[in-house]
């Protein structure tokens, strides 16, 4: 059965920065492309120099600055994040970049309904610095994991993930582009299953309607056997 996205109405979405914003961007451009219907309600920042203020500006979305720092405690500052993103009606969130971990406060009023993206395979390196923690490690491969928040940090149901591999002489940054290039093409499609009601949680799960097969012999390796 395929779906059209057309037959539900485009998801009202409210996202939250802390910096550059390019996981923005690309939302933004899968939005004006066609692939994803999103009505970008509201972009907040708990920076006032993030670069994805002004990404969001270019793109005509009404943006806010949260400082954080003004808020005497967590639960506060989402009160107020609580009160600006309902006033803007949003029904999903995505993190993108977002520095902050959301307290039950917020938690509570969008329950699997808060998404994230972590640059690496999770449950592997949570936290900061995953790209430099992969490295150290020394993986074969990480990539991207999007997924619905939770109180733990980038522990929550994961919705998609994508692979990419560590190559001998990566850095950080090297890492990082390749990782951020598989994050461009994940975040806006994991929004659009929320969009087109594909997504269910069950437990830590997430089911996909028609998520398709992949071949059950698929195989990654690296180093290749040669
Ligand atoms: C990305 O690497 C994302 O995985 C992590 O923070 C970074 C945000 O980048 N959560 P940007 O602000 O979207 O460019």
């Amino acid at each position: 059965m395929s779906i059209d996205p057309q037959s539900h109405p485009p998801v009202k979405l409210g996202v939250l920065i802390s910096g550059e914003g390019s996981n923005l961007q690309a939302i933004i451009d899968a939005t004006g492309r066609g692939e994803l219907r999103a009505d970008i309600r509201l972009v907040i920042s708990n920076r006032a120099d993030a670069r994805g203020l002004e990404r969001a500006r270019r793109a005509g979305i009404a943006t806010r600055f949260l400082d954080h720092r003004r808020f005497k405690s967590r639960e506060e500052f989402d009160r107020n994040l609580l009160i600006a993103l309902t006033a803007h009606e949003v029904e999903l969130i995505a993190c993108a970049g977002f520095m902050r971990l959301l307290s039950p406060v917020m938690l509570r009023a969008f329950p699997n309904r808060i998404m994230n993206i972590h640059p690496a395979l999770c449950p592997a390196f949570p936290g900061v610095d995953a790209q430099r923690a992969a490295i150290d490690y020394g993986v074969r491969f990480s990539g991207c994991t999007v997924f619905f928040v939770t109180e733990g940090v980038d522990d929550g149901p994961v919705i998609l993930q994508a692979v990419v591999p560590v190559l001998q002489d990566d850095d950080e940054q090297s890492l990082a582009a390749r990782i951020r290039i598989a994050e461009h093409r994940i975040y806006p499609y994991a929004i659009r299953l929320f969009q087109e009601g594909r997504l269910h949680v069950r437990g830590r799960k997430v089911f996909v309607d028609n998520a398709g097969s992949t071949d059950d012999e698929m195989m990654l390796i690296h180093p290749p056997l040669r």
